[in-house]
């Protein structure tokens, strides 16, 4: 995140003696990307983090993939899945390629492990329920309709959740960044942008955590989860100072921009990574143009395979969709709203709905959850 962040204590040079008051070290660590040339924070632990007792593999299956899947839209219901688990066994994945995973998670028994997703950034973004996220870098309290963007590497564990929970969760391969063009040279997102910092909500400072009992950390690596057993609680960390850090921002902060006659997803982006962007929809008035038709057309993109978590409200394009509901339209199927749905917009001045689109530059994969919760008439609903 391109926002310089400091928290805690740290000492006025780098790489320099910093002892506590009692005249114990601080071991220094970076958390860096792209070796020493990307983004980076410093933190300053009272234990060495290395001190490792033993490490495992823990057996999980990743994906189960549906390997003659028909490329044909789709409609399937995640509420319909069975959810439960921890922080590793309750992702349910419904698509995947090479550069992101999508899943819902509804955590039922989440303990006092830490985890660490180590080959992908993550959004988990919160459809039900509030809690606290807690990391070395500190504590994000998060609620119904937040991002939380944890960057590939951070140490997170989720406590105090709500018993009513779902997330839907993007995993990504490649970082997760804002949108390049609301920002400007130095990374500050511009006046036109439909989000600023004051939105951006960073960590907040929680006391390091002095205790040399025995945690246990899974990570999660090349598709394979191991559990580390770490001979002291990872959470002590003094303070810190950098750019790489998890952060949040609200759906409900986003003021969508609108126009005379209808703007295409792209005015709705929220986060870009190299393999897809992210757009949400949001409550917003409708296009003002006598002739305007709000809904939007037909449209064939070649490109992209397009993904759609719909989240709460009056989706004005679809017919059939319920929270939770996620649909697929394959790049090159033409798709657009069904019977009806265009008429119906016109003249309309205002909409309510809270969706979130995934388009995806490579074909996304369709795993077997999908087939047990699809809708299986729906690459017919075009039909009067
Ligand atoms: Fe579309």
């Amino acid at each position: 995140m391109p926002i310089y962040h400091q928290l805690g204590q740290i000492p006025s040079k780098k790489h320099v003696v910093f002892k506590s008051e009692e005249g114990d070290m601080y071991w220094e660590q970076l958390y860096s990307t792209l070796g020493f040339s990307g983004i980076y924070s410093t933190l300053y632990h009272c234990l060495p983090p290395t001190r490792v007792r033993e490490i495992c593999e823990i057996p999980q299956a990743f994906v189960e993939e549906w390997g003659d899947a028909p490329v044909q839209p789709y409609h399937f219901f995640t509420n319909h899945v069975e959810h439960s688990g921890d922080i590793v066994s309750g992702r349910r994945c419904f698509l995947f390629n090479d550069d992101v995973t999508l899943s819902t998670a509804s955590f039922t028994e989440l303990d006092d492990r830490f985890y660490r997703n180590s080959q992908a950034d993550e959004i988990l973004f919160v459809h039900r329920g509030e809690g606290e996220l807690h990391t070395e870098h500190g504590l994000i309290r998060f609620r119904q309709g937040d991002y939380l963007v944890v960057p590939r590497g951070v140490m997170y564990r989720i406590e105090q959740l709500s018993e009513d929970n779902r997330f839907f969760i993007i995993e990504s391969f490649h970082p997760i960044e804002t949108p390049k063009r609301f920002r400007n040279e130095f990374g500050q997102l511009l006046e036109h942008a439909p989000f600023c910092e004051r939105d951006i909500r960073r960590p907040e400072h929680r006391e390091p955590v002095i205790q040399k009992d025995p945690c246990k950390l899974v990570i999660k690596r090349r598709n394979r989860f191991f559990e580390y057993e770490l001979d002291h609680h990872p959470f002590d960390v003094v303070g810190w100072d950098g750019y790489l850090y998890p952060w949040a921002l609200s759906i409900h902060e986003y003021m969508p921009t609108v126009g005379k006659i209808h703007l295409p997803p792209p005015v709705h982006q929220v986060f870009q990574s190299a393999g897809f962007v992210v757009c949400n929809f949001v409550p917003r008035l409708f296009d003002w143009h006598k002739d305007a038709i709000p809904a939007p057309y037909f449209h064939q993109n070649v490109d992209s395979d397009e993904v759609l978590y719909y989240v709460d409200g009056d989706f004005m394009s679809r017919k059939g969709i319920e929270p939770g509901s996620i649909t697929l339209h394959p790049g090159d199927v033409p798709h657009g709203p069904q019977p009806g749905k265009i008429e119906a917009s016109i003249g309309k001045k205002e909409v309510y709905e809270f969706a979130v689109m995934v388009d995806t530059f490579k074909p996304l994969q369709v795993t077997q959850q999908v087939a047990r919760v699809m809708d299986k008439k729906y690459h017919r609903s075009w039909l009067d």
